[in-house]
């Protein structure tokens, strides 16, 4: 069983041999984040404690198991907001103790990555996985599922964090991501030429951060100091900006792809986190892997699993449990991974 409380949705999933997914249980917590455009730790902590025993309930009766049938708990346990994952934290001891069965310490992150190989049994080695999420931004050179290896990261905003925050500049609704995608399928995508910030020449690292500034920047004014143009937007405006926008931070994660794919002498590349429910990035994606000859094989996240559930955290926690990698009861929630 894997039970997943990083940020703000309760999970838990029962998956057999990695791949069987036998339930997959999400309490959204969007409503209540909305009306603050953002996460707010407090309310998504209380929203844990509210949900996480009628949503594991839920996934032992969806799969038709009793907890005998149960052989780990799984939970997440870094990185995200400490007082969310202290919850989940909390529930996977409590069961491990009262049912008698190993505790398994997740990584988030490496979960986002396993939820790209749901859907294949055998991938070619080595490969690239790129996870890209609300609060990460990560390149891994990927050998085995215990050991992906970050060769790149984010060293200002994450890619889902800089949707977020430009789809609030354009007072579209929350989330971000969803919204900033309808709105940029209706606009021009070099209507405007926003900043690719590619950092080094050999930099597999992201800055996301230019970008957000130059599109409030572009909505008012250089120095902030010119009126809010956003209101007097048509929505043909809106959507251009919307769709130069995404097409610049997709491009900048397509070259950084292609360089740590030719750095590593990939094979395969792996898609993962929310931003990779994005329809334009997996087609980009599965551009970039079809330019080479022959060609590299891109594995994306089934769309439910790309935004965060529970049924990565069980995947991944397979692994670990078949080379015993157990957790004990001293188990911590850690804010950095
Ligand atoms: O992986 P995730 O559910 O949570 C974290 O671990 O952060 O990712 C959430 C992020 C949010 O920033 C959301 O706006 C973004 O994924 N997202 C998208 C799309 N769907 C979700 N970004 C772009 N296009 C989408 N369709
Ligand atoms: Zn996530």
């Amino acid at each position: 069983m894997g039970i997943e409380t990083s940020c703000d949705e309760t999970a838990a999933a029962v998956v057999a041999d990695g791949r069987v997914i036998k339930s997959s249980v999400v309490a959204s917590q969007t409503k209540l984040h909305e009306k603050y455009g953002g996460v707010v730790p407090e309310i998504a902590s209380r929203a844990h404690i509210e949900n996480i025993y009628q949503v594991i309930t839920e996934a032992i009766e969806q799969a038709k198991v009793s907890k005998d049938d149960i052989d780990a708990i799984a939970v997440a346990n870094q990185p995200g907001l400490t007082i969310a994952l202290v919850v989940g934290v909390t529930a996977a001891k409590t069961l491990s103790f009262a049912w008698d069965k190993p505790l398994i310490a997740i990584n988030h992150l490496h979960a986002h990555l396993q939820s790209a190989l749901l859907a294949e049994e055998k991938i070619t080695l080595p490969a690239v996985a790129l996870i890209v999420s609300g609060g990460h931004t990560c390149l891994y050179d990927y050998h085995s599922p215990l050991e992906p290896k970050l060769v790149g990261c984010t060293i200002d905003d994450a890619a889902g964090e800089a949707f977020d925050k430009v789809a609030t500049i354009l007072r579209l609704p929350y989330p971000g991501g969803p919204s900033i995608e309808k709105a940029a399928s209706k606009g021009n995508p070099k209507a405007i030429k926003f900043p690719r910030s590619m950092l080094g020449r050999d930099s597999l690292d992201f800055s996301f951060s230019g970008i957000k500034t130059a599109v409030l920047y572009y909505c008012r004014g250089q120095d902030m100091k010119g009126e809010d143009k956003v209101d007097s937007m048509s929505e043909q405006e809106i959507a251009d900006v919307a769709a130069s926008f995404q097409a610049a931070v997709i491009e900048v994660l397509v070259k950084k792809t292609k360089r740590a794919v030719e750095k590593i002498g990939a094979e395969t590349v792996l898609l993962g986190g929310g931003v990779a429910a994005n329809n334009q990035l997996r087609t980009a994606l599965q551009q970039l892997c079809e330019s080479y000859k022959p060609a590299k094989k891109l594995l994306v996240a089934p769309k439910q699993y790309c935004t965060d559930n529970a049924v990565m955290v069980a995947s991944l926690g397979y692994h670990k449990f078949k080379v015993k990698l157990f957790a004990d009861l001293t188990l911590e929630p850690k804010a950095s991974g």
